[in-house]
């Protein structure tokens, strides 16, 4: 193998190295071991409100799901990636937003989990933006994938949702690291979109001053192996990587305060666990933006768990 997608800063020694893990990890030894010995088990739902502006006073809701780095591959067990789609079938969440990062290594691998997601059909749409990974593999693989479970790339792109929630703009971002990210050709010529998704938090460096309420993204999985407290040992490339690890911040240019949401996400990779980094779904109530609603608790299953003070997490053991 070596590089089969558009992605940038695919060195000889990563392509080396990722030649060597596929061939050690063959079909996936190291993560159905890793499920075996316990982990690759628990996806936590966060859940939050955020006010959007592009919805008038009175309008209803949206409730929205956000996921990222899948990762499916041999370091990301298959049941984990199969539990993500049940918790979100159980979940149905009105919009589905995914941060990148599907696969690792091998664009192949996306299939199955693609084929599981055609289940989730959203009312208002699924979107997804390429992570470095993806786009290191074969992003055009991808995006068949994805197109034929109902989720449309957002790359450099963006729209409207459906009627009735037509006044939300949604737009999504080529990867900052390994794409070439365009805000311009994103945003269509408007300084404001109510929803950014983006494969990493540097690309809040392509937005230059334009303003949104909420951008998602991941690609730092939270470091995937953090000290306790979670401070992560090592971070992904990219300048904001150890600046937004994970969970919310209040980010903002012009006066605006905005939103940002840095996924801890779901898979693994290079090895195949976590430690201090669990994996997560983000359950977002969107919200008009004069609103002030409670959140509420929308587990799954099993064991509800306060993360913080405003979000809320439930705790999926899977088998
Ligand atoms: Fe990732």
């Amino acid at each position: 193998m070596g590089l089969e997608g558009r992605g940038s800063n695919y060195s000889r020694l990563k392509e080396l190295v990722e030649n060597t893990m596929i061939t050690v990890y063959g079909e996936g030894w190291p993560a159905k071991a890793a499920r075996a010995l316990g982990f690759q088990r628990e996806v936590i739902v966060r859940e939050h409100v955020a006010p959007i502006r592009g919805l008038p006073a009175g309008s209803d809701s949206i409730r929205m799901a956000f996921i990222s780095d899948l990762h499916a591959g041999p370091t990301t067990c298959p049941k984990l990636l199969l539990q993500v789609v049940d918790m979100l079938k159980k979940l149905q969440p009105d919009l589905l937003l995914i941060g990148g990062d599907l696969v690792f290594l091998e664009a192949r691998h996306v299939d199955f989990f693609a084929e599981a997601l055609t289940e989730v059909r959203p009312r208002l749409g699924s979107f997804a933006v390429p992570g470095n990974h993806d786009l290191w593999a074969d992003d055009r693989h991808i995006e068949k994938a994805m197109a034929k479970a109902g989720v449309r790339m957002l790359v450099n792109a963006g729209c409207q949702l459906p009627s009735p929630f037509a006044g939300v703009s949604l737009c999504g971002l080529d990867d900052w690291y390994t794409g070439t990210p365009d805000a311009e050709r994103a945003f269509d010529g408007r300084e404001h979109v109510d929803i950014v998704l983006m494969h990493q938090p540097s690309n809040l460096l392509d937005l230059h001053g334009r303003s949104f309420d909420l951008a998602l993204c991941g690609h730092v999985h939270g470091g995937q192996i953090a000290l306790p407290g979670g401070w992560p040992l090592i971070v992904p490339a990219g300048p904001l990587s150890r600046k937004y690890n994970r969970g919310f911040y209040t980010v903002g240019e012009n006066g605006h305060s905005s939103t940002l949401f840095v996924s801890t996400g779901i898979g693994c990779v290079g090895v195949p666990f976590r430690l201090f980094a669990p994996a997560e779904i983000l359950f977002c109530t969107l919200v008009p933006a004069r609103t002030r609603l409670q959140p509420k608790i929308v587990a799954a299953e099993t064991t509800t768990t306060a993360v913080n003070r405003d979000q809320i997490a439930a705790t999926v053991a899977g088998n």
